[in-house]
């Protein structure tokens, strides 16, 4: 896997932003090429080369189901990476993003919600489209396992802890194009459970909708502010760049392996 990691960090050229401009604005451009990258140098947010978003008429309602069971493997543990990197924030005193990474875990947990936010997710599926995401029966899958030991170890990594920041903040960068391309594979399962696409009134939809419009740019927005008083100089920049490049490198290696995963069983 590291080896994966490598070759992705060597195929993402960001421009050289120089020593001479400000931190802040140094930051903001990293940010800006950032974003950039994760479209054009990896195809898992991008719904028009991810393998699960590009197949969707190929696979099967039951391929489909097992998809978002394993999916829904990584908001069951958002919380404990969001902590983890969290816990680096607060050794090393960066104040803004404790605070932040701390108010997002308790957003996470239902302080704006009725209760936490994978409890919905888990609830809302079996009402809306009839499965359990924590069914035993949709099996184990080796590449979301791998995905996330890697995302544990990256958002844990102290001895990096700027990696660890450029990880975590990955994770909150792909979250709105990741559900997108998760609503279209639960709006297939929908069409072909009953014609039509997921309502946007039940539980599952304003999950979803208050996901996509308005927690996760919260996130981001917020977190980037935050990381923005603390990632100041090139060389905690290059950790920051390292840990977001590596995280959306293993999320590639993870929705192409799903995808060989159901495909071989429908
Ligand atoms: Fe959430």
């Amino acid at each position: 896997m590291m080896d994966g990691l490598n070759e992705e960090f060597e195929r993402t050229t960001l421009p050289d932003r120089g020593s001479a401009a400000a931190p802040q604005e140094a930051f903001q451009g990293m940010i800006a090429d950032l974003k950039a990258s994760m479209t054009r140098d990896f195809i898992c947010v991008d719904a028009q080369r991810n393998p699960v978003a590009i197949n969707l008429d190929r696979l099967g309602v039951t391929a489909l189901q097992q998809v978002v069971s394993f999916y829904s493997r990584f908001p069951a543990r958002i919380v404990e990476f969001l902590k983890a990197a969290r816990d680096i924030a607060r050794e090393n005193g960066w104040r803004t993003i404790d605070t932040e990474l701390t108010r997002n875990i308790g957003e996470e947990l239902g302080t704006e919600s009725p209760k936490p936010h994978y409890d919905h997710l888990v609830s809302g599926t079996v009402d809306a489209m009839g499965f359990n995401v924590e069914a035993p029966s949709w099996g184990e899958s080796l590449s979301t396992k791998r995905f996330l030991d890697g995302m544990q170890q990256i958002t844990q990594d102290s001895a990096r802890p700027y990696r660890a920041l450029g990880g975590i903040y990955a994770a909150e960068c792909s979250a709105v194009k990741e559900l997108l391309i998760v609503k279209a594979l639960l709006n297939k399962i929908s069409q072909s459970q009953g014609g039509t696409d997921l309502s946007e009134t039940s539980e599952l939809g304003h999950f979803l909708a208050s996901h996509i419009e308005e927690w996760e740019v919260g996130h981001e927005d917020k977190l980037v502010s935050a990381a923005s008083d603390h990632v100041t100089s090139e060389e905690t920049r290059a950790q920051f760049a390292e840990g977001f490049i590596a995280v959306l490198g293993i999320m590639d290696e993870w929705w192409s392996g799903v995808y060989s995963e159901v495909e071989a069983c429908s």
